[in-house]
């Protein structure tokens, strides 16, 4: 079965090595808001999802699907644009599938993004947080089943799960941008429901700063294929029962929007010496 899926693996980098002949050094996953970035990629070549062979398609509007390669102030990168999420119904083994095409193109490092709600509270709708560890709450892993070891190890080791050398380079960048950058642990969960209260206060509990419902399958499968991950929330709003309104997707794009440019600056500027 491993070795299928590492056929499967190859054949998709195969192809998109064929797209563009330049090996991308580091990977991108962006969340909610942050799309826009793909406009600013050099000599970009888009590769919808539905062309790579293998590839899983993303059904969630406003979520196009497909694989942007190009070079970030002479860096050369390649983008997700349009993620995987659990709640969309994939496994999270799908999340994995285009990590894994990512390490077999030659990527050494991954900045993932997202938007999450506040649950430390003393950040602001519109922060920007440095996701120091996680908490996977989805209840599963994208490394259950055989192990293949010409991917990675059967029990990775997670405690650097967010490397601490792309975390300095990250406040660095901010401190010299004169950009306000929180650091925190993000809660991954399944959703797609919004918390409840009560969940906020256990995820309080249990040492969550923020919560969202991506990032830590493909950050694990990062750290299973030997990449150094460096990731970064959007805080888009404050997470349920911290202030008397209900929580709305329609806030969270809001917020998103609102810290673009500060958010894009910021990112553009991590990723060449990253
Ligand atoms: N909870 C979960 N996911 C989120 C939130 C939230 O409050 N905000 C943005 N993504």
């Amino acid at each position: 079965m491993s070795s299928i899926h590492q056929q499967s693996i190859k054949e998709a980098a195969a192809y998109i090595r064929g797209q563009k002949g330049v090996e991308p050094q580091v990977g991108l996953i962006l969340g909610s808001g942050l799309g826009v970035l793909a406009e600013l990629i050099e000599n970009p070549v888009s590769i919808p999802y539905t062309d790579i062979p293998h590839f899983p398609v993303s059904t969630v509007e406003g979520h196009e699907g497909e694989l942007l390669l190009g070079t970030i102030h002479n860096r050369p990168v390649v983008l997700m644009k349009g993620r995987f999420h659990m709640y969309e119904g994939y496994g999270p083994e799908v999340t994995a599938f285009p990590v894994r095409v990512m390490k077999e193109l030659g990527v050494k490092s991954l900045l993932v993004t997202n938007a999450a709600g506040g649950i430390n509270t003393s950040f602001e709708p519109g922060d920007l947080m440095l996701i120091s560890d996680h908490l996977n709450m989805t209840g599963t892993n994208p490394l259950i089943g055989p192990n293949d070891p010409d991917l990675g190890v059967r029990f990775p080791d997670m405690s650097q799960a967010y490397s601490r050398q792309l975390r300095q380079l990250a406040k660095e960048v901010a401190v010299g941008q004169g950009v306000a950058l929180r650091e925190g642990v993000y809660a991954g969960l399944l959703g797609p429901t919004y918390e409840t209260p009560a969940e906020i206060v256990m995820l309080r509990t249990l040492g969550a700063d923020a919560v969202g419902m991506s990032t830590v399958s493909e950050v694990i499968v990062a750290r299973h294929a030997g990449l150094e991950v460096l990731g970064i929330s959007c805080i888009s709003n404050m997470a349920a029962g911290i202030l008397d309104q209900p929580l709305s997707h329609d806030e969270v794009m809001e917020t998103a929007e609102k810290v673009r440019e500060k958010f894009l600056a910021l990112v553009m500027a991590i990723i060449p010496k990253m």
